[in-house]
């Protein structure tokens, strides 16, 4: 039987997932079907700053490092994931600026260099990066952040050129969540895209995380959302799409569960723009979601024993 990523590969596509470090370590099957199910990787949390820069000047690659090794040993691209973020930042960053230490200019500078640092580090092993992660609120003003605080929204055009200097060749994306289809959120994306694009900010792709769920439907409009990146001659991908269900699961909710992993990935194959789908894991065994949402779960393609789902032939037939 056909794999995933054969079926990928034979429609030009890539299809990707999360992958945990510590699973990747430790579990031989998970080690197995992520190199035969998957063309692509992104690192669940390895790449992010609170990871590679524990303490200030101090880094930690091991986890980064496996998993580009392990894609190229496995003919797998990768996606970076992700540089400028609220959120996992580590601890001295946070407290530095909470406490005046870090001041607005050395706040740039220290930006700066870890971008420049990580990209450089694996220039030529990353297809895509997520530069800026979740810089929007659901009304489409910017995101209340300390980069928004410190930096103002020029932030983001900075992240993006640092990012483009140290890897010409890696595509870059904005990345965020609930905006699958067209709403104030994704809005907010598009006129951003638009406005950097005029500036020649090197911008090339929007990802759209894909985080649903099935007790609050489908989104609309996901085509009309993907053509419009599309018509800016920007590149789209889903990036981190998983379908959580309210506990406990049953046929019923996995069954829905399976259209709305298809209803993304056909929008995603009949879009010009969309080469990239990217579930956040395919195991029910390390997902993040029960840990996140109480109550909630079952979201990927497999359940915890690596049993494949509805999900997983819906995926697989619409590859
Ligand atoms: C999540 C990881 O899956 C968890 O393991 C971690 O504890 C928190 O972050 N949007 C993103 C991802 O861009 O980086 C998040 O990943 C999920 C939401």
């Amino acid at each position: 039987p056909a794999t995933l990523r054969a079926l990928a590969d034979r429609a030009h596509v890539k299809i990707g997932t999360a992958v945990d470090g510590t699973a990747l370590a430790e579990d031989a099957t998970y080690r197995r079907i992520t190199a035969r199910e998957f063309n692509s990787v992104t690192a669940e949390n390895a790449m992010k700053w609170e990871s590679v820069e524990p303490e200030r000047g101090e880094y930690d690659w091991t986890q980064a490092d496996e998993l580009v090794r392990f894609a190229h040993r496995n003919g797998q691209v990768v996606r970076g994931h992700t540089l400028v973020w609220h959120s996992q930042l580590p601890a001295w960053l946070t407290a530095g600026v909470a406490d005046g230490s870090i001041g607005k200019a050395e706040l740039r500078s220290i930006l700066r260099n870890h971008i420049t640092t990580e990209v450089k580090r694996y220039k030529g092993r990353i297809q895509q990066w997520d530069v800026v992660n979740e810089v929007f609120e659901e009304d489409g003003s910017y995101r209340n952040s300390i980069w928004l605080q410190q930096l103002g929204p020029s932030y983001i055009a900075d992240a993006f050129r640092w990012a483009h200097a140290a890897d010409p060749k890696a595509k870059l994306f904005m990345n965020d969540y609930n905006v699958e289809g067209v709403n104030a959120k994704s809005t907010a994306y598009y006129d951003l895209a638009k406005q950097l694009l005029a500036e020649g900010v090197p911008v090339q792709g929007f990802g759209i995380q894909g985080h649903l769920a099935t007790q609050y439907g489908f989104p609309g409009q996901v085509a009309e959302n993907l053509a419009r990146f599309g018509a800016l001659g920007m590149q789209t991908a889903f990036t981190e799409v998983d379908v959580r269900v309210l506990m406990p699961a049953d046929e019923a909710k996995l069954a829905t569960q399976a259209t709305y992993f298809r209803g993304l990935l056909d929008a995603c194959l009949n879009a010009r723009s969309c080469k990239s789908f990217t579930v956040w894991g395919f195991t029910d065994k390390y997902s993040w979601v029960p840990d996140v949402f109480p109550e909630e779960g079952a979201a990927t393609l497999m359940d915890e024993e690596f049993g494949r789902k509805p999900a997983y032939a819906a995926v697989r037939d619409g590859l």
